[in-house]
């Protein structure tokens, strides 16, 4: 439905969940002259936000909060039923975790809810952020106990690294309910963004979420087997990527190879789709593909860096005594987040098949056990990139941080014990490498 936007108000608004989409939420809800108050659960977190700490590294959130806070637009507290007593709008911005089955976890929305229920202001409106199942808007309603209160959805596309220029200059805004004066008010919050508004119904908006994850996540997986293809007959995966995106029905954005891809959505989202796709009759077998590849997709790296090494993957233990120069633990540049990162998958299999590895990443220096899982229990971090490089026989770009296009090659070459550098993000001029000594291995680079 086509949306004119009514004169612009501000709204009182509060934000349940102060995580990376709560928080930018609020604070740039806030910015846009919205009254804020955002809630969570952790009375730590609630604390160094009131210091104007940012618990997480997210570009430009910082400045935001504290502009907003200085503004006295924004504010902190504890618990959801602090935070909504005098709200026209509340935003769950609570975290859906996957369940076991690959169903998402609807936990955190209902303890949410059920607090709030009670508390909200008559004619209040609920809006769902997280990334929720289909039919999710119901649950809400049916746990909120509120004839008087509209629950609409309104998914978020918000990239880490980049979530608040994302939140202020989006494609579009999704906003689906049944309550067309509830959705018309949310719609509101956002015309100062002068965006396309699109308001559709509660199950649209939902599906709406899960289909760009899914498509973004299935491009990425696309040009991940045709790179593998491109290994095979000898093609360079740059000039097909070249070739095929300057035809504008393709685009060039997100076929950028590499190790796959991980993070808080896509993994979770993927899953979810294929799982709401079964609960409602429907085999997603393209779904099931997309995941498929981006698993094998690890693999594959990890026996590019066996080959590296000499070693042959079909032994047992192949990588014994093999010592690994790892560059990058996050899931992509420009987060501090490892959740379902590629890198440590990709290291785990390395240290199961008797790796010893050295790993730098800008953003985990010093905090080795966020890093640690079982198999990971041997890693060892490194204060730099030069550090994992001494002694390794293979060095890894795992992350493509920028300061590894910057690396210091002839110093990588001489602090190494072997000489193979792999560059899963395909980061740097195989040339080059090649200049300092290094034998160079990139993903469907010829
Ligand atoms: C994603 C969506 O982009 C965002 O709209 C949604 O709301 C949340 O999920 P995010 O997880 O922050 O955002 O990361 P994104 O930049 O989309 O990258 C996801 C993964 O794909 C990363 O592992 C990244 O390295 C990988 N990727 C991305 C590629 O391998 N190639 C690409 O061309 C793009």
């Amino acid at each position: 439905m086509e949306f004119d936007a009514d004169p612009w108000e501000p709204a009182t608004v509060a934000v349940v969940g102060a995580g990376y989409v709560g928080l930018t939420t609020s604070a740039c809800l806030a910015s846009m002259g919205h009254d804020v108050t955002c809630a969570d659960i952790d009375p730590e977190k609630i604390e160094r936000l009131r210091n104007g700490e940012i618990p997480i590294v997210e570009a430009g959130l910082g400045e935001v909060v504290v502009h907003a806070v200085a503004a006295d637009r924004l504010r902190f507290v504890v618990g959801a039923a602090a935070a909504v007593a005098d709200a026209d709008i509340v935003f769950l911005c609570v975290p859906t975790p996957q369940d076991e089955d690959g169903s998402a976890d609807l936990s955190y929305i209902e303890a949410a809810a059920r607090q709030i229920g009670p508390v909200l202001r008559p004619g209040a409106i609920v809006v769902n952020k997280s990334t929720v199942p289909v039919g999710s808007a119901r649950v809400v309603e049916r746990v909120l106990q509120r004839s008087d209160v509209s629950v609409v959805s309104n998914p978020e596309f918000l990239r880490e690294g980049t979530a608040v220029f994302d939140f202020l200059h989006p494609d579009r805004v999704v906003i689906g309910g049944d309550d067309e004066a509830a959705a018309r008010a949310v719609a509101n919050l956002y015309s100062p963004l002068n965006t396309e508004i699109l308001i559709t119904d509660a199950a649209s908006a939902e599906t709406i979420k899960y289909a760009a994850n899914g498509f973004l996540a299935m491009k990425i997986s696309f040009i991940n087997a045709v790179a593998a293809m491109c290994e095979a007959v000898g093609a360079d995966v740059a000039d097909v990527i070249e070739g095929i995106g300057s035809d504008h029905r393709i685009g060039r954005a997100f076929l950028r190879p590499g190790p796959g891809w991980g993070g808080s959505c896509f993994p979770k989202d993927s899953r979810a789709l294929v799982s709401i796709a079964a609960d409602h009759g429907y085999d997603f077998s393209m779904m099931r593909g997309v995941i498929e590849v981006n698993d094998e997709q690890r693999l594959r790296m990890v026996a590019k860096i066996a080959r590296a090494a000499g070693r042959d993957m079909a032994l047992d233990l192949p990588l014994d005594g093999v010592a690994i120069g790892a560059l990058g633990l996050t899931f992509k540049a420009g987060t501090d987040d490892l959740r379902e990162s590629p890198s440590l998958a990709i290291l785990d299999h390395m240290a199961a098949a008797g790796a010893e590895i050295t790993a730098y990443d800008p953003t985990t220096v010093g905090v080795l056990d966020r890093v640690q899982t079982d198999r990971l229990g041997t890693l060892r971090l490194a204060n730099d990139a030069l550090g994992a490089a001494n002694g390794a026989d293979v060095v890894v770009i795992l992350t493509e941080w920028p300061e590894f296009a910057e690396l210091d090659l002839d110093a990588v070459a001489r602090v190494m014990r072997g000489c193979s550098l792999v560059d899963t993000r395909n980061m740097l001029d195989p040339g080059s490498v090649r200049s300092a000594g290094l034998d160079y291995d990139g993903v469907g680079r010829r």
